[in-house]
């Protein structure tokens, strides 16, 4: 439906798909590489993100890039980070059902044009939304999901490390993981 990735990006810079759009400041559509093997998908940007137009920069983005750094991985060059949905939610309430349908058409785009090898959701609302309406992030984060030969792991919401230090550790195992996940790919 889009011929590059940048008429893509183009496409949801200037979206008025949900109601989302009266109050951004910005459209955070994504960042990192476009070549990346893992994808990360958040919730919805927050006010940080909102008014520098990035994902994941504020207390909880710096979190996530210190837990990136710590498995040998760059935000720049080796991962593709994103959101549900690309427009800050009021208040940074969870994203509604609504806003989230229209924003996944631009999520499937990107991941059609990335062609990730894992998905990592962080947190619940991205969990649920593309792993399993059920998912409870406590008792399931860590675990790959082969989804049509994508494979999905859902984890802890770096926010949610930051309200609650006790699951760090579990969150870490989940990334040791991942990298081993990420080395044992077949070079193709
Ligand atoms: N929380 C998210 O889910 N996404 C961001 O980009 C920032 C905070």
């Amino acid at each position: 439906m889009y011929e590059s990735f940048q008429a893509l990006q183009s496409a949801a810079l200037a979206c008025q798909g949900c109601k989302l759009c009266q109050t951004r400041h910005s459209v955070v559509f994504g960042a990192g590489s476009q070549h990346a093997k893992i994808m990360f998908i958040g919730e919805g940007p927050g006010e940080n993100e909102d008014l520098q137009g990035e994902p994941f920069v504020g207390r909880a983005g710096q979190l996530l890039d210190k837990i990136l750094t710590h498995v040998g991985l760059s935000r720049q060059n080796d991962v593709y980070i994103t959101n549900m949905v690309k427009c800050r939610p009021p208040k940074n309430r969870d994203p509604e059902r609504d806003e989230v349908e229209a924003c996944m058409p631009y999520l499937r785009a990107q991941i059609e044009f990335i062609r990730p090898k894992i998905i990592v959701c962080l947190g619940r609302v991205a969990a649920c939304a593309l792993i399993d309406p059920n998912f409870k992030v406590t008792r399931q984060h860590g675990e790959f999901f082969d989804k049509d030969g994508l494979m999905m792991m859902g984890t802890f919401h770096p926010a949610a490390l930051l309200r609650n230090p006790v699951n760090k550790p579990g969150a870490l195992d989940d990334f040791i993981n991942l990298r081993a996940r990420l080395d044992s790919l077949q070079p193709f």
